[in-house]
């Protein structure tokens, strides 16, 4: 039966080593929401992102993605599958110019991955200017744009990013949120973002989940994404 749950999780477990991070992790996402993750420092968010995108175990529970059980697939197949991930702090390759990093871009997307450069260019107009620059050498934010735009290239049905706004100046936050929100407009991408920051989570949720220790304990929708109730959950 088909179904507009992309992502369906359901009490994920796992942790490192010995030690049990997430506890019963059940979350849902539906096709072409923006969906923000929150709550306190180390609550779990960042084990959560990569276990959804497999780059960590599950030690129980399952990940239903598009109708498929991807829990025991591996991160690359993933990606195929249509995950993209901007990970915390991001992770351009800093030796190589900005035109170098997409095209790794271009062979993680793998053949069936559409190529897209110039489309990311059209995002990032920055990026095409800076296209010869060593990636290392550019500001946070032209860095943080560059992580996106190599996910992009991928074509990802569910885009995750975990912190995209950390330590970024406002007025690219401000950038980076609009592309976000053209890349779900244009392309149809779900998008499921960590934040702590409020003016972030405000502009861009639909719905938040709320992370502690381990755990989804609850859930703002619709009016309820507002300033006082975000920042309420933040403080828990
Ligand atoms: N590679 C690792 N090995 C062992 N423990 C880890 C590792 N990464 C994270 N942890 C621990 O797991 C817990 C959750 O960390 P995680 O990074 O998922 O939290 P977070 O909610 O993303 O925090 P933050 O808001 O600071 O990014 C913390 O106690 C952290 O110390
Ligand atoms: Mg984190």
């Amino acid at each position: 039966m088909p179904t507009d749950r992309i992502l369906d999780v359901s009490e994920l477990w796992a942790g490192y080593g010995a030690t049990p991070i997430l506890q019963g992790v059940s979350m849902s996402v539906l096709r072409g929401e923006i969906v923000g993750v929150i709550g306190r420092n180390g609550v779990g968010k960042s084990t959560l992102m990569r276990c959804l995108i497999g780059l960590l175990e599950t030690w129980r529970g399952t990940i239903t993605f598009m109708e498929r059980d991807v829990t025991q697939l591996q991160a690359d197949a993933r990606a195929r599958a249509g995950f993209g991930y901007i990970p915390q702090g991001r992770d351009v390759f800093p030796q190589m110019s900005v035109e170098e990093n997409l095209q790794v871009g271009e062979l993680i997307g793998g053949p069936e991955g559409r190529k897209l450069p110039e489309l990311v260019y059209e995002y990032f107009p920055r990026l095409r200017e800076r296209r010869r620059q060593v990636a290392g050498t550019m500001s946070g934010g032209e860095q943080q744009q560059l992580a996106i735009g190599r996910a992009l290239i991928g074509n990802p049905t569910l885009m995750i990013l975990d912190e995209p706004s950390e330590g970024i100046q406002p007025s690219i936050v401000q950038h980076i949120c609009d592309a976000l929100k053209s890349f779900r407009a244009e392309l149809g991408t779900t998008i499921v973002f960590v934040e702590q920051n409020l003016d972030t989570i405000l502009e861009i949720a639909e719905r938040c989940y709320i992370m502690e220790k381990g755990k989804i304990t609850r859930s703002l929708a619709g009016e309820d994404v507002n300033a006082d109730s975000v920042r309420a959950q933040l403080l828990l």
